[in-house]
């Protein structure tokens, strides 16, 4: 006789293991039907929960968290009130140093089911696992997430914050966010209260129309300094001005305003074309001892204290003590450019984006560096143009996705005799340094550090050297 599956609903009682690299907690179950492998969200390892069952898939199932029956020593109340219903954080019931056990497990697991047999080192943690990001990107939609618990008939056609869980099309209007510097609050609320008062229409995601679009802040731990970045779907001076002028009244901290506008359907902050409405254009940070000029297109680490920690691994283990050539792939503004440029003979860095290419050049000339030189463009046709490629150290710091096939390849012929791997997301890069291995390249040590507590994200710096 055919037993029966679970199905939606069924309550489990579940032996949580371990939490995944989308901050689930994941373990397993017994049901009539066999042993069952269930994920499900706000749970911990070691603890023993009853959830009832979302969906299966095979022997894997998405349930629901019912009830803590053996609750986790490092479980801790939530400090945010949009947890549950917001997108992001999703770590914010575990103790910090819970996360930092937790991340440092995840980047084991990715190493290991690439293949790759190195130790991982501890996790390099904060001193501050709140307020602790210096950027925040913000979206307007006309599709606002009710949030349980809200009274009855709230406004429905505006809303300003951050995606729901799983909510790509809702926003759910944020009051407050934990991990923001605090003046973020005040401007967050300032812009949603004077776009109502001034009915200007956020966009619309299914039908393409709507004037707000994104809200991004960037504030400098160094000078304070607050850059507003608003996308618009049109340059629309008659709206944009009035608004604009409001809020800088409302906030003199915002030293600078620019205003990017994006006419197109793709939800991206960066816009087609740049004004910049008020101030310089871009604020000043200081990390690695250097001053840094960040523009709104250009990225820049979102911690910065925890970058200082980066940029000092980043150092070590590249290693450089003044006669080498650096190659520095994936460079942005000259994060690691210029602190290694201290070090080395010269370092080359190469950027996809042109105004980080400018930032990175200006980085370079305001702080008195001159052996560096830069080429902007994408790295793969970089490589196809500059032929071979002699370097003593390669420093890559690709986004999310890793590397290009190509750009792996092409890599594992350089002649180099280090390469420094630094990741935000190590899946990613164990999958590339997996296919760097029939080259002769090994991973010697992998350092994470990190950057994004209260989230199951993780920044690791891989060290890989040529296998004698
Ligand atoms: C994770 S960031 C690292 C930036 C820099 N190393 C830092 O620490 O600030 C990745 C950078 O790669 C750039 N990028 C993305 N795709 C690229 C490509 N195909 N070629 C060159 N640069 C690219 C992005 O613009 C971004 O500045």
């Amino acid at each position: 006789m055919q037993l029966r599956k679970p199905k939606w609903g069924d309550r489990l009682e579940v032996e949580v293991e371990r939490v995944d690299e989308r901050g689930l907690g994941v373990g397993r179950a017994q049901h009539e039907a066999g042993e069952f492998r269930v994920a499900l969200r706000r749970t911990l390892p070691g603890e023993r929960v009853a959830a009832s069952v979302l969906r299966r898939r095979g022997e894997r199932i998405d349930a629901r968290l019912e009830e803590v029956l053996r609750r986790s020593e490092r479980r801790v109340e939530a400090p945010c009130a949009h947890y549950g219903a917001c997108g992001g954080c999703s770590l914010q019931e575990l103790d910090y140093g819970g996360q930092l056990a937790v991340k440092r497990e995840l980047v084991e697991r990715a190493l290991r089911s690439a293949g790759i047999g190195v130790e991982v080192e501890p996790v390099i943690g904060g001193a501050s696992p709140l307020r602790y990001r210096n950027k925040m990107d913000f979206t307007f939609g006309n599709r606002r997430w009710v949030e349980p618990g809200e009274a009855e008939g709230v406004q429905r056609d505006f809303a300003l914050g951050l995606h729901p869980r799983d909510q790509f099309r809702k926003v759910l209007d944020v009051e407050a966010c934990e991990i923001q510097p605090q003046p973020f609050d005040a401007i967050l609320s300032s812009a949603r209260r004077v776009a109502l008062e001034q009915r200007l229409p956020a966009w619309d995601l299914a039908k393409h129309e709507g004037l707000l679009r994104h809200l991004v802040l960037r504030r400098s731990v160094a000078t304070g300094e607050i850059l507003m970045q608003l996308t618009t779907s049109s340059e629309a001076p008659e709206l944009v001005g009035p608004y604009v002028r409001a809020l800088l009244a409302a906030h003199p901290e915002i030293t600078t305003l620019v205003q990017a506008i994006n006419s197109r359907g793709a939800t991206v902050a960066m816009g087609e074309r740049e004004l910049v409405l008020h101030g310089s254009g871009s604020i000043r940070e200081r990390l690695a001892g250097l001053w840094y000029r960040v523009s709104a297109a250009s990225f820049f680490q979102t911690n910065t204290a925890q970058a200082e920690r980066l940029v000092d691994v980043t150092l070590e283990e590249a290693r450089v003590t003044g006669s080498e050539r650096v190659l520095d792939l994936y460079c942005g503004a000259g994060t690691l450019t210029l602190p290694l440029a201290r070090r080395a003979a010269h370092v080359h860095g190469v950027e996809l984006i042109e105004a980080a290419v400018a930032d990175a050049r200006r980085n370079a000339e305001e702080n008195g560096i001159a052996n560096v030189s830069f080429s902007s463009g994408d790295v793969l046709a970089w490589f196809a143009s500059a032929g071979a490629i002699s370097c003593d150290v390669a420093v890559v710091d690709p986004p999310r996705a890793g590397l290009h096939p190509k750009v792996v390849e092409l890599l594992a012929g350089i002649s180099a005799r280090r390469i420094v791997y630094v990741s935000c997301h190590v899946a990613s890069a164990a999958r590339d340094i997996a296919a760097l291995a029939p080259a002769g390249w090994r991973a010697v040590r992998a350092r994470p550090v990190d950057l994004f507590p209260q989230t199951p994200h993780v920044e690791c710096v891989l060290t890989l050297e040529r296998a004698t």
